[in-house]
């Protein structure tokens, strides 16, 4: 249980489902982590329990990636991980999509992880000892079939696998050791769902049958994946997708 020994983490949407459940692992592996995220309540609960630092960040604010970077490294003085996880749903279809609320999900979605690469690189390029560290972004199964009902955060799903692959071949090919893998989960039992099965809840067994192995996912199962790209074990892994979704994408539903 120590493949992240000494390792400095930074985890966007770590007060909450997936990146909750990646902040544990993370720290019972030996890291070191920042839980990032706008709620703080439940970020500094987090972090409180896992022996993390708690860091109130809007990842759409380039500003507060700054600050974030200059405390990461007066703190810790060295970042080898940005988990670029952070994400938001609007539940509207491009007949009723409403344009702030676009913004918003592209802000969060594809801007916020474009910035944690940015300030991710600049940071990993100084560290001690030389470059070199691990950027993983959260898309969705999303990205190769859409959610109708959430045109903007199919977009921004979609978009998330190529910025990926901009940001791993731009680090491979300049020699800097920072390898860039996109995850994609398929439905997973966290709190985004909410809204959505609140509304409805006849889709809880939909989410499920989603899934060929006929469950969701559990956060954990997430989480799992995101500690190999972290490590050294992915040390020839950049560029790449990572689906964690029971065989949702394997094969036509019901079929
Ligand atoms: N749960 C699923 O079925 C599923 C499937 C595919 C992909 N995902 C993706 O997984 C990621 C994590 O989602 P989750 O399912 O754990 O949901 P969640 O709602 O439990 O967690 C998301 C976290 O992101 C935080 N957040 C939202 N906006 C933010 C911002 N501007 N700055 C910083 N933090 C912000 C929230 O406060 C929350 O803690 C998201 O990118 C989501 O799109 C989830």
């Amino acid at each position: 249980m120590e493949r992240l020994q000494g390792r400095v983490a930074i985890i966007t949407g770590g007060a909450s489902g997936i990146g909750a459940a990646t902040v544990r692992r993370f720290a019972a592996e030996g890291a070191c982590v920042i839980v990032a995220d706008i709620q703080a309540d439940l970020g500094a609960a987090i972090a409180d329990e896992t022996g993390s630092l708690f860091q109130e960040l809007d990842v759409a604010d380039d500003a507060a990636w700054a600050r974030l970077m200059a405390l990461v490294l007066e703190r810790f003085g060295r970042l080898d991980v940005v988990f670029n996880n952070a994400g938001i749903v609007s539940g509207q279809s491009i007949e009723d999509v409403d344009l702030a609320v676009w913004n918003r999900v592209i802000g969060v979605n594809l801007t916020g992880v474009m910035l944690g690469c940015k300030h991710g690189i600049s940071t990993m390029r100084r560290n001690p000892g030389g470059s070199g560290g691990a950027l993983i972004n959260t898309a969705s199964t999303a990205a190769y079939a859409a959610i109708p009902s959430d045109v903007a955060y199919s977009s921004t799903k979609s978009a998330v696998r190529m910025l990926t692959k901009a940001v791993a071949a731009h680090c491979a090919r300049s020699g800097y050791n920072i390898r860039c893998n996109s995850l994609h989960p398929g439905a997973t039992e966290t709190p985004i769902l909410r809204p959505a099965l609140d509304a409805a809840p006849q889709l809880l067994p939909v989410f499920h049958a989603m899934s060929p192995m006929g469950r969701m996912g559990r956060p954990e199962e997430i989480a799992a994946m995101a500690v190999f790209l972290a490590s050294d074990e992915a040390s020839y892994v950049t560029g790449g997708e990572f689906l964690v979704d029971g065989g949702m994408m394997a094969g036509h539903p019901g079929m």
